[in-house]
């Protein structure tokens, strides 16, 4: 029998592992996100630690919180944190339930157990756990379920089971919401509050952002329990105590709301910070608790349906390889899970939400990464990215002018104020291909959606601020030619380059699409045009000089060599003896090397100029990628997750059907099989792996030039057959390829 593609299995509680296995199994809705931690307390895994997280590089971060980190996030909720600004708030844990038989708790790593087996159903989002406990001579059979609701975005649901096998016990059931957890190490809490009202336990808290969240919790136990409330520290406790005849079984269900004062859906234009919060919400939420008691029998059903439909729209069925297939359905289920797709207000951290590295703050990963994957199968939710972007224009603004420039300059690291987070200079101050990635990724949603009233009445905006920017941050030379100077390409290993090819082509391109969207519009709509020259106050004089930039902008490209340098002055950095410097491979190559020799060496952190020969695949001829790849790849130490995959994709570009696959394996082991989720999921990985299956593999066509979707096929070997769906220009396309056959039909 084959392997079951849908779910992930831990076969074995591992002290060491526990950590991956809690960013692997995080469950969520978009609106809420839980690690897959367990329900009771775990010995010597303490929640509440105090310390100073310092911004280093995340890949070489000394982790904290060896065993377990609880993880209960409000993507949106939000503290402030005196070194790494506005974080993702790490909020009490809910999920609380302590089992205790003759007065002994249990404990993973305490009690004895065995036929351990925990699961992550990707087709229903629902993690169970079950295993037999040893206890004073005594078997107790335990089985956990639980799910967050798909179809109620406020309500989490856990079951238990338990049964004693050979004798009558006392049991003892403890369902806790636990308030004493930080985030990093900080406590972003400044008001905390526990209590227990008519059965339910509560808990209050106010972030240091004046953020409001309550918790609810209610236990249903069957009649014959006797219930006991108990309030210690932070923690608020429902106890329920009963005695269990020797083959009996009882099922315990937790049912609890999150809610906070700022729950939104869309709020078009309106920034975060015009809106009042509902002064309603403790109430609503026990409301909504209260249906979800009463509807008990119906949650699951209605969960199960929600989730199915996401499947059935975003699944991608591979034959012939059960890894690959399920790494693929797992990377879709993270995207799945991560996405809040109703709300233009938060967008995707760089951990999809499973973790507490990278404080919830947003990169470049969505723009690149991430959007292909929604602008194909939920365009909404691809919208409201972008529009997160727009609604966030005045903070980029602001941060353009801070530096001294015109139009918006968007951060390296966003959060939802849409203000710089990030607190190294070099990144915030250099790296700024962010701002034209934005641009390529409205215009490829444009390019996807045909969806010209949102490019014209919104993203035209962002685009014009953006150019802007870059004819204020580009320098003229002598010659008449502009520079890009002092900037961080995608490597992040060159902090202070020239000419960076990467950011520049992009730029040409950013400045490219917004004079054509300008175009457009004055031809289809004077009177918008009419409107946006006055808002957005564009000169003639401003058009001139983004033509200008763009047509004479320096790339660092040798046409007689066929050739990108990565940046104009790359050979100037030193050539290093790698088996020297990197002596185990099993380690990212910058733990061996300072910062200081790392940026004057030629050593790639990740893919750059191959990302441009991904991105703009119809712009470079096949000698010229093929020059590319052959000096860049060796001397890339893929440190940074975002790499792997686009050498796959470019290898299948190449035509190179085994490196294409030798570096999606690779890709495939970042999360889940090599366990590199301890910290949360590499979520750009994951959109990643989607773009490396269709646009790779199965060779989907660029459709930011091209009209109609074609596929050149070139899957790997032992791949019979892929089938998937694609929504383009409001058609859904049924697609099923093999090496020999396309079949392509639409609704
Ligand atoms: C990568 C960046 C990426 C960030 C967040 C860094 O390690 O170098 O390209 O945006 O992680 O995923």
């Amino acid at each position: 029998m084959g392997m079951n593609t849908w779910k992930i299995c831990e076969e074995a509680y591992n002290e060491k592992l526990n950590k991956n296995y809690e960013g692997l199994f995080t469950q969520g809705n978009g609106y809420l996100s839980i690690r897959g931690s367990f329900e009771e307390d775990l010995s010597d895994a303490t929640q509440n630690d105090r310390y100073w997280r310092m911004p280093a590089n995340v890949t070489l971060e000394k982790q904290m919180h060896p065993k377990s980190k609880w993880g209960v996030f409000v993507p949106g909720v939000v503290g402030n944190h005196p070194i790494l600004n506005e974080e993702m708030v790490n909020l009490p844990y809910i999920l609380g339930l302590n089992i205790y038989i003759d007065d002994s708790r249990f404990d993973m790593e305490e009690s004895d157990h065995d036929n351990y087996n925990r699961e992550l159903d990707l087709k229903t989002g629902a993690l169970s756990r079950r295993m037999k406990w040893l206890i004073n001579g005594k078997k107790i059979e335990l089985n956990f379920l639980r799910y967050i609701s798909m179809a109620r975005k406020n309500i989490i649901v856990q079951q238990l089971r338990v049964k004693s096998i050979e004798s009558e016990v006392r049991l003892k059931i403890q369902s806790f919401i636990e308030g004493d957890v930080t985030t990093n190490g900080y406590n972003h809490f400044v008001v905390k509050e526990v209590s227990h009202n008519n059965g339910i336990i509560e808990c209050y808290v106010k972030t240091d952002l004046e953020d409001e969240i309550i918790m609810m919790s209610r236990l249903l136990v069957t009649s014959g329990v006797k219930e006991e409330f108990q309030i210690i520290k932070d923690r608020v406790i429902h106890n329920g105590i009963i005695n269990i005849r020797k083959g009996q079984e009882i099922v315990i269900t937790k049912i609890s709301v999150i809610k906070t004062n700022m729950d939104k859906e869309t709020l078009g234009n309106l920034r975060i910070t015009d809106v009042m919060g509902n002064p309603n919400f403790i109430d609503d939420a026990g409301l909504e608790l209260k249906k979800a008691v009463d509807d008990v029998d119906k949650l699951y059903g209605e969960h199960v349906d929600e989730w199915k439909k996401r499947w059935d729209i975003s699944d991608v069925e591979i034959q012939g390889d059960d890894r690959s297939q399920l790494a693929v359905r797992f990377s879709i289920y993270h995207l799945l899970r991560s996405v809040n797709e109703g709300n233009d207000r938060v967008a995707i951290d760089a951990k999809g939400a499973a973790g507490e590295a990278y404080f919830g703050h947003y990169f470049w990963d969505t723009e690149i990464y991430l959007l292909p994957f929604y602008l194909y199968t939920n365009p909404a939710a691809a919208k409201n990215l972008l529009m997160f972007r727009y609604n966030t224009l005045e903070a980029a603004k602001q941060n353009a002018k801070s530096y001294g420039y015109s139009g918006a300059k968007y951060p390296w690291e966003s959060s939802i104020s849409g203000k710089e987070q990030c607190s190294n200079w070099q990144y915030k101050d250099l790296e700024i291909h962010i701002s034209a990635d934005i641009v390529y990724a409205m215009w490829h949603y444009y390019r996807v959606t045909g969806d010209k009233d949102t490019l014209f009445n919104y993203f035209i905006d962002v685009m014009y601020e953006i150019s802007r920017f870059w004819i204020s941050r580009a320098d003229i030379e002598k010659d008449g030619t502009y520079s890009i100077r002092g900037v961080m390409g995608p490597d992040e290993y060159l902090a202070f380059t020239n000419n960076n090819a990467f950011t520049n082509y992009m730029v040409k391109h950013a400045l490219k699409r917004t004079l054509e969207t300008l175009k457009m519009i004055k031809n289809e709509d004077e009177e918008l045009y009419i409107n946006k020259s006055l808002n957005l106050k564009i000169s003639e004089e401003e058009l001139e000089m983004m033509n200008r930039v763009m047509n004479k902008l320096n790339m660092p490209i040798d046409n007689d060599k066929h050739f990108i340098w990565q940046c104009e002055d790359f050979e100037g950095f030193v050539d290093l003896d790698f088996d020297k410097v990197w002596i185990d491979r099993s380690k990212p190559f910058g733990q061996f090397i300072s910062q200081e020799k790392n940026y004057r060496s030629k050593a790639l952190k990740q893919a750059d100029v191959i990302g441009l020969l991904w991105l703009f695949n119809r712009d470079f001829d096949n000698e010229m990628v093929k020059n590319c790849m052959d000096y860049y790849e060796p001397i890339t130490t893929h440190d940074s997750s975002l790499s792997y995959i686009i050498h796959s994709i470019v290898y299948s570009q190449m035509e190179d059907r085994d490196l294409a696959y030798e570096f999606f394996k690779r890709s495939l082991g970042i999360d889940l099989y090599d366990y590199g989720a301890a910290e949360g999921i590499h979520i750009a990985n994951c959109g990643g792996i989607w773009q490396a299956v269709i646009y790779g593999f199965c060779g989907l066509n660029n459709l930011m030039v091209d009209e109609d979707i074609k596929l050149k096929p070139a899957l790997p070997e032992g791949w019979e057959r892929v089938k998937f769906r694609l929504l383009y220009n409001d058609r859904w396309y049924n697609i099923t390829v093999s090496n020999d056959e396309v079949v392509l039909e639409y609704e």
